[in-house]
This record gives C-alpha cells, sequence and structure tokens, in this order.
C-alpha cells in the first residue's frame, strides 16, 4: 500500500525522535511491501525563526492533503520565559488541532514489567495496569475567549464546552471500552464548573447506548491522587482538554517516563499523531531523548492504516528492546543507549522478526566504526 505521510518535526529532540519513527516505518515498508511517502513541513518556534508564523499555510496545507501526519515536539525555551511574546510555538499545535478538528486525543498507558523496578511507584500497585485516556483536544479552557487588560493586572481565560463537542469524544471513548474492560470514568470537577456539570449529564444520557459499558465519575483532584494509588481500578479515562493534559503527563509515570507514552489525535478527516512529551530542550542535539513514545505514535498510525499486523510487529519490537536493557538514560541513566541506536535496534528486529532477537553487537559496531 501507498500512503503520504506528513511530518512535522517541530523543536527541540522532536528531529532525533521522529527520525527513529520514520527509521522503524521504512523497515516496516520493506518488510510489508509498502510505500510511505514523507513529506516535511515546518511548525512551532523553528517555523517562527523561518517564516514568522507557528503554523505557515504550506505547514497546513500538506497536513490537509496527506493520509496522516506524524508530529514530534512543540515549544522552546525563549517564549516559555517571555510571557510577553506575540507569537508563541504552541499556538502551531494548538491551531493545527483546531483546523484540522483532531477532537479526540488517545494516550494509551501501559506498566513496563522491564520498567517498574525505575519507576517510583510501587510494583505491586502498577504491574498490569493498562488504561487509556480519552482527552477532549479542540474545546475547553485551551480555546476559550483570552484576555488581558493592559495594565496586566487582570487575565481570563474562559471555558466553554458544548453539547457536541462533548457528544463526538464520549461516543469513541464508550466504543473503545467495548472493546476492552468495558468502563469508562468520566474525569471532572462537576462540584465546581457548569461546564463539568454539562459534561455530566450528556456522558450519562450517551451511557444509555451502552448497556455493556459501566460508567463511573472522578473529580479531577480526587483522580489525579487514585491515578498514582491504585492506577489498576481504571479502564477508560474520558475527560475535557486541560484536565487531560494534566493527567496524561502524571499517568506517565506509570509507565516509567515521560518518553514512552505515544498519541493519537482524530477527527472525522484527519490524523496526527505525536509522543505526549514536550520539546525537552535540555536534550536537543543530544541523542539521549527517549524515541519510544513516537516510535509506538508511529504504530498507531499504522493502525489508524489498518496495517495491524505491522502495528503489532512495532509494539513487540519496542518490548523486546526495553525487556533486553535497551533503553534510553531518561530510564537507565547508568545503562543506556543513545536515541538512534534504539531505532537502529527497534527497525533491526523488524527487519529479522523472524529470529525474534537482534544482533545488537553488529549495530553497535556498525556505529563505532562510522565514528
Ligand atoms: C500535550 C502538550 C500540549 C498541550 C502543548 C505543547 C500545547 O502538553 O500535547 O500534552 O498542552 O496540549
Ligand atoms: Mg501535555
Amino acid at each position: 500500500m501507498q500512503k503520504n505521510i506528513t511530518v512535522i518535526e517541530g523543536d527541540g529532540i522532536g528531529p532525533e525522535v521522529v527520525a527513529q519513527s520514520i527509521k522503524v516505518l521504512d523497515a516496516i515498508a520493506n518488510r510489508f511491501n509498502h510505500s510511505f511517502d514523507y513529506k516535511f513541513v515546518l511548525m512551532g518556534a523553528v517555523a517562527i525563526d523561518k517564516t514568522g508564523n507557528p503554523l505557515p499555510q504550506v505547514t497546513l496545507d500538506a497536513c490537509m492533503a496527506s493520509d496522516a501526519i506524524l508530529f514530534g515536539a512543540i515549544g522552546h525555551p525563549k517564549y516559555d520565559n517571555d510571557p510577553s511574546a506575540k507569537v508563541r510555538p504552541e499556538q502551531g499545535l494548538l491551531g493545527l488541532r483546531k483546523a484540522l478538528e483532531l477532537y479526540a486525543n488517545i494516550r494509551p498507558v501501559k506498566a513496563y514489567t522491564a520498567l517498574q523496578h525505575l519507576s517510583p511507584l510501587k510494583t505491586e500497585n502498577i504491574e498490569g495496569v493498562d488504561l487509556v485516556i480519552y482527552r477532549e483536544l479542540t474545546g475547553g479552557i485551551y480555546f476559550g475567549k483570552k484576555e488581558i487588560n493592559e495594565a496586566n493586572t487582570i487575565a481570563i481565560d474562559e471555558c466553554e464546552y458544548s453539547k457536541e463537542e462533548i457528544e463526538r469524544i464520549t461516543h469513541i471513548s464508550f466504543k473503545a471500552a467495548q472493546t476492552r474492560r468495558k468502563k469508562v470514568t468520566l474525569v471532572d470537577k462537576a462540584n465546581v464548573l457548569e461546564t463539568s456539570r454539562l459534561w455530566r449529564l450528556i456522558v450519562k444520557e450517551i451511557a444509555l447506548d451502552y448497556p455493556d459499558v459501566v460508567l463511573d465519575f472522578l473529580f479531577v483532584d480526587n483522580a489525579a491522587m487514585q491515578i498514582i494509588l491504585n492506577p489498576k481500578q481504571f479502564d477508560v479515562i474520558l475527560t475535557e482538554n486541560m484536565f487531560g493534559d494534566i493527567i496524561s503527563d502524571e499517568a506517565s509515570v506509570i509507565s516509567g517516563s515521560l518518553g514512552m507514552l505515544p498519541s493519537a489525535s482524530l477527527g472525522n478527516k484527519y490524523a496526527l499523531f505525536e509522543p505526549i512529551h514536550g520539546s525537552y530542550p535540555q536534550a536537543a542535539g543530544k541523542d539521549i531523548a527517549n524515541p519510544i513514545g513516537s516510535i509506538l505514535s508511529a504504530a498507531m498510525l499504522l493502525d489508524y492504516f489498518k496495517m495491524v499486523d505491522e502495528a503489532a510487529l512495532i509494539r513487540e519490537a519496542t518490548n523486546w528492546a526495553i525487556t533486553n536493557g535497551y533503553v534510553t538514560k531518561d530510564i537507565d541513566e547508568k545503562n543506556f543507549y543513545f536515541t538512534s541506536t534504539i531505532g537502529d535496534i527497534i527497525s533491526e528486529y523488524i527487519n529479522n522478526a523472524e529470529h525474534g532477537s537482534v544482533n545488537v553487537d553488529n549495530i553497535l559496531l556498525r556505529k563505532s566504526t562510522v565514528i
């Protein structure tokens, strides 16, 4: 099958992690006789530097003309530390999510047996965790009216949700629950927020269409605690935009590192795949970032193309690498491998999957002879 993929490397470690995903996708293409064509476009701080615009029109056009989008990371400290900046890299990603109506952000969280001892959480509490966060991505406080007065003494961010916005992601999350352990937990702040009360009303009504799925509710403050205390209770977590942003970083601790978590952002027409982590500027250019979040996002992209065996092989290869200690510095500070080596190892596994292993010595040797 031939597919066109728009690649947005973005900022910081974005280019390094995306390069590994492309290596892995190429290995898949080779093995399964597909052909993936990539078109690279700019977004974020790099786009501001080159064009003055965090989301140039050519980027948007390329995204709309392709079969899927692979995205790296966004953000730069020079904007983070400048609250008065008129344009910000993040506007690129937020603008793209809005323009493509990518309203459903799916963030699976798993505990990896091989990494449990590295998590600050107790192994007995996290082993076997398999949950997925369905985060609404194009509404809420992220996209409400924003204002600051001239004197810089009062600022407003409005949070607004419509029935339709809540309905569409709710249906997707319940359908997902039907294929899993049949439980949806709505995370909100219905004791305080009007928008949360609207979510409850609508989600309760929709739940009647899915009698095989159990629905329960948690206030977000309690959910933040429960994710750490007893994450095994969760199957599908359904939540609004900002709560989903916060609890997904929190939940990544279960997997051992923020760098492990992939995501898919889906709308009715377009789909974008990105790790949940940020641009990690301190690591940029050092070949030390964890590419697994990006590589597993590429696996989600293949699922979206209905290349299910291909996606499964990426996950198998990734598991093999992790289980055998081929991990980056965020996971094992002493015995770590470089970003590019992890990409090589996972691609090599895909090329030789029938052996169920990789001749890592060859990869390391090849690298050392290159150097
Ligand atoms: C994420 C990120 C983004 C968000 C930022 C970079 C705008 O944190 O995808 O979780 O807040 O949605
Ligand atoms: Mg985030």
